[in-house]
Parts: structure tokens; C-alpha cells; sequence
């Protein structure tokens, strides 16, 4: 855990807020987004996460940090019996919503950041999901896990698909090794555009962590959560990051002199 306090933490909140904001319209046009193809019919899940996630059949499922929701749709089309999805970003809810409406999903949508997720969600779910490019935004993974804590309860089900944290250790554009692998300090850097859209040249100001496995591990086996699943890939569906090459279809890889390093990982948790 690192020691920023409210005032930095707030602004930080904001700087992200302001990002997620105004690269969601973005996103929505983007080829890797592939909006057209998902109201087509086609999952927005990938194969990583999709045998874990048939378990949703029946259930309430909650997605934190949903984005434009194509995933909690996607979710939905599984059989949940309710899916609520969360995002800090007005702009990707008010998206989320749209998409839901032209789906004919009966997927619901709060605006909520996960720092204070209980303020804004006053029920318990059976499944909660967060995948891909959530956790680096989040400055205190134990205080994740006590968020989840409330709005879980015995028997749910906490599933986390995340980029590994070997993988954010690298400066992919400059091809180095560049950020810590244990969450030290936040990072606030300006960056071009954002991972799915090269058009976008806007300079964005973002703050972000990082989460070693074990950080994750402790957050969660602290609160009574046992962990059922643990898997690493060494591959990535998505070519989000730069100098990513394809290694096999719909699977890309970031390779520094060749060296195999974990991409992806899937966790499960399951409360006592
Ligand atoms: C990379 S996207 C997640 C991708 C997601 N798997 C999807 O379906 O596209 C990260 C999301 O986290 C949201 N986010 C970042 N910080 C947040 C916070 N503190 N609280 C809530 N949402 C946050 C952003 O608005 C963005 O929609």
C-alpha cells in the first residue's frame, strides 16, 4: 500500500476521471471495441474468461468497472438473472446504457468509483467480475477487497481477469523495463491517446498503481475469501499495449529479447 492521502487520492480520481471521459466516445468507434460486430450478436468475452464466466447462469452479477458495458451485456446473454455493471465514468455509463437499450438487455448500469463503491450499491451480489485494465487504477487493493466484502456474501463468487503484473513492469513504446513491480508510488504520467485509438494525438494526464500478485493474494485471503482458481497466460487477446505481436490468432504477446513473460491472469475467489 502506498501512503497518498485523501487530497492527492481525490485528484488523482479526477485526472483518471477526466481520461476515462473523454476517450469513451473513442472506444466506442474503435476497431478493437468492435461495437458493431457485439450488437451483431457476437460475445465481447474472450476465451480466457468465458468457461469461468458460464457459471453466471441464474445468477446476480455485479461488473465494477464496466466501461461502455459490452462485457456486462455479454454477461447477461449468459443467463444472469440480474447484471449491474459500475464505472467512475459518466460518459462510458451513459454508453452502457445506450448499447443496453439497442441490445434489448435488461443489464442496469450505476455510476460508481470503486474507491466508494458501497455508497452507491446497497445490495449483495452471488458473482462479481472485474476484468482487464481495472486494478491499476485503484490505489489500495485491500481496500478493493473490503468494498467486494460488502457487497458479497458467503458463497459469491469474486472473478478477477487482469493484465499480469510482470506485463505493466515493461515500457512497452520505449521497450525498457520501467515501473516497479510492487505498488511503491503512484504514477502520474501524460500519454498519448489511449490503447484503442491511434487516431486520438490529445495528451492525457493519468495516475495509476501497481499490484504485485501477492499484494492481490493478501487483499483477499485476508477478508475470508478462499481462492479456487489461479491461472497465468502468457498471451494477451487484446493488442493494447505497443510493440505487442500476434503469436497465434486473437492471442498477442509483448516480447523484450524474445523472453516469455505472463500476460493475463484469471482468479476466483469464493467467501467463506
Ligand atoms: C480498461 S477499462 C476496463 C476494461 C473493461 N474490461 C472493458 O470491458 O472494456 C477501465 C475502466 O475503469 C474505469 N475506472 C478507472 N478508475 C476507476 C475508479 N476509481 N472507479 C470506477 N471506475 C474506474 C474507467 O472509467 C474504465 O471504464
Amino acid at each position: 500500500m502506498t501512503n497518498d492521502n485523501q487530497d492527492n487520492l481525490s485528484s488523482a480520481f479526477e485526472i483518471n476521471k477526466t481520461f476515462w471521459n473523454s476517450v469513451s466516445k473513442n472506444h466506442l468507434n474503435s476497431e478493437l471495441y468492435d461495437v458493431d460486430g457485439f450488437l451483431g450478436g457476437k460475445s465481447s468475452l474472450n476465451d480466457i474468461e468465458l468457461p469461468l464466466l458460464q457459471a453466471v447462469a441464474g445468477k446476480s452479477v455485479l461488473h465494477v468497472q464496466c466501461h461502455f458495458g459490452m462485457d456486462t451485456i455479454s454477461i447477461g446473454r449468459l443467463g444472469a438473472k440480474q447484471v449491474v455493471g459500475t464505472d467512475f465514468s459518466e460518459e462510458a455509463i451513459e454508453i452502457a446504457r445506450e448499447l443496453a437499450e439497442k441490445d434489448g438487455s435488461a443489464a442496469t448500469f450505476v455510476v460508481a468509483n470503486t474507491n466508494t463503491l458501497t455508497d452507491h450499491i446497497d445490495q449483495t451480489f452471488d458473482f462479481v467480475f472485474m476484468s482487464y485494465g481495472a486494478l491499476v487504477w485503484l490505489p489500495d487493493l485491500g481496500h478493493l477487497a473490503d468494498q467486494l466484502n460488502a457487497v458479497t456474501h458467503p458463497g459469491s463468487t469474486v472473478m478477477i481477469t487482469e493484465f499480469h503484473p510482470t506485463l505493466y513492469m515493461f515500457d512497452h513504446p520505449k521497450n525498457t523495463i520501467g515501473y516497479d513491480y510492487f505498488n511503491t508510488h503512484m504514477y502520474k504520467e501524460v500519454e498519448e491517446g489511449s490503447y484503442a485509438s491511434d487516431d486520438d494525438k490529445t495528451m492525457y494526464e493519468q495516475c495509476f498503481w501497481s499490484h504485485a500478485l501477492a499484494e492481490i493474494f493478501e487483499a483477499f485471503k485476508s477478508r475470508q475469501f478462499d481462492l479456487e482458481v489461479f491461472e497465468e497466460y502468457p498471451y494477451s487477446p487484446y493488442k493494447c499495449f505497443d510493440n505487442m505481436v500476434e503469436v497465434e490468432k486473437n492471442k498477442y504477446a509483448y516480447r523484450l529479447n524474445d523472453v516469455i513473460i505472463p500476460h493475463v491472469y484469471t482468479m476466483q475467489w469464493v467467501k467463506a
